[in-house]
């Protein structure tokens, strides 16, 4: 059983095709991010624009790819939500077209849900690939960390999930790319954080973790004032001094410092989190989800501190991908979870877990 994914909720054209629930067979990726990345982050109607011009080649590419035409793919999985209206409605119009013309069963997808799904990938013939070796078990703890979002789920079997906490305002990748920013830094802020937080001294500055009513909810907007106003200390101008012109100001070894810092703090608040979840639900896996992922960081604090394996999924797949919607497609179609009318799906642009 083959499903064909397609994604399109931010600055990602993308489709791909999985077989199964497990093999990926092709996975094409196009992305603005060059075009965005001078401006400082994503201007959706750029974005809207370039999904326009990429949907169609990325759809042929991926089913090229895959080995495949339309008569070998069984169902047709798209990002309905959550995610930028003007580039959902790109996919999801090109997903309900394709549904129509090529009788395929037609699958709405949450993003962030199909963040986890990339978990389940276990095999390709596609070279560049580091895939786990087994498919993570239920019950299954999902932290789920991407520039849109920051939260804990539990989950019990395939689509019955609690939602055990959430971020009250910033997401962590968004604090990562906001940090990057203040340290004249190019987006996307995670990498280049990363980056230069190797050659920086993570002990160097204490900064804040927040207190919340909801032990497994996160706050990230505190941890980000905190950045900004050491910087604003280290150079010694006042609150009102222009955000644009810190970073000039700043050290290599000052910058790489702050960067070691504030991504130590930034990663160990949801690690002990996700470590104190554990220790209250005992499940059987714990996978990690979205952009923020990809944090060699975050996959190091993990492994120190849990006392099972987790299995990552390869960095390409934590970032926005039509192989994790592909993915989360097939379990909708095997465990016949009901599909979306093609004549109307709707995007969703506020949609939540
Ligand atoms: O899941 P994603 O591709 O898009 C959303 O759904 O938001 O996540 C993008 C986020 C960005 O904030 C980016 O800075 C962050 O993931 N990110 C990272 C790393 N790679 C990407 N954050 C920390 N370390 C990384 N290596
Ligand atoms: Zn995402």
């Amino acid at each position: 059983m083959r499903i064909l994914g397609i994604e399109t909720s931010c600055d990602e054209t993308a489709a791909a095709v999985v077989e199964d629930g497990h093999k990926l067979l092709s996975n094409v990726v196009a992305s603005s991010m060059d075009i965005h990345a001078q401006y400082g982050g994503v201007v959706p109607e750029i974005a809207a624009r370039s999904h326009i011009e990429a949907i169609d080649p990325v759809i042929e590419q991926a089913l090229t790819e895959a080995n495949c035409t339309w008569n070998d793919i069984d169902g047709i999985a798209v990002t309905n939500g959550a995610g930028l209206g003007g580039s959902l409605l790109v996919g999801v119009l090109a997903a309900r077209t394709a549904a129509i013309i090529h009788d395929k069963p037609l699958y709405a997808c949450n993003h962030v849900e199909g963040h986890v799904y990339a978990n389940f990938l276990t095999e390709t013939p596609l070279p560049g690939y580091v895939m786990p070796d087994q498919q993570p078990k239920f019950p299954m703890l999902a932290l789920i960390v991407s520039g849109g979002h920051s939260q804990l789920v539990l989950f019990r079997d395939h689509f019955d999930y609690h939602l055990l906490g959430r971020t009250g305002d910033d997401a962590i990748g968004e604090a990562f790319d906001k940090v990057a920013k203040i340290l004249g830094l190019p987006y996307p802020g995670g990498p280049s954080v990363s980056k230069i937080a190797i050659d920086g001294d993570s002990k160097k500055y204490k900064f804040p973790k927040a207190k919340m009513a909801n032990k497994y909810d996160f706050s990230f907007s505190g941890l980000k004032t905190a950045v900004l106003r050491t910087v604003q200390h280290e150079i010694s101008v006042g609150y009102d001094f222009p955000s644009f012109e810190l970073a000039e100001r700043l050290s290599s070894a000052q910058k790489a410092d702050i960067a070691a810092s504030f991504q130590f703090t930034a990663v160990e608040t949801v690690v002990d989190k996700t470590v104190m979840a554990f220790e209250e639900f005992v499940p059987k896996s714990v996978v990690i989800a979205g952009g923020v992922a990809a944090s060699p960081e975050l996959r190091r604090q993990l492994s120190a501190r849990l006392p099972i394996d987790v299995n990552y999924a390869d960095m390409k797949l934590c970032t926005d991908n039509g192989a994790m919607i592909a993915t989360l497609g097939c379990y909708k179609k095997l465990l016949h979870q009901k599909t979306a009318d093609p004549y109307s799906l709707d995007i969703e642009p506020n949609l939540t877990m």
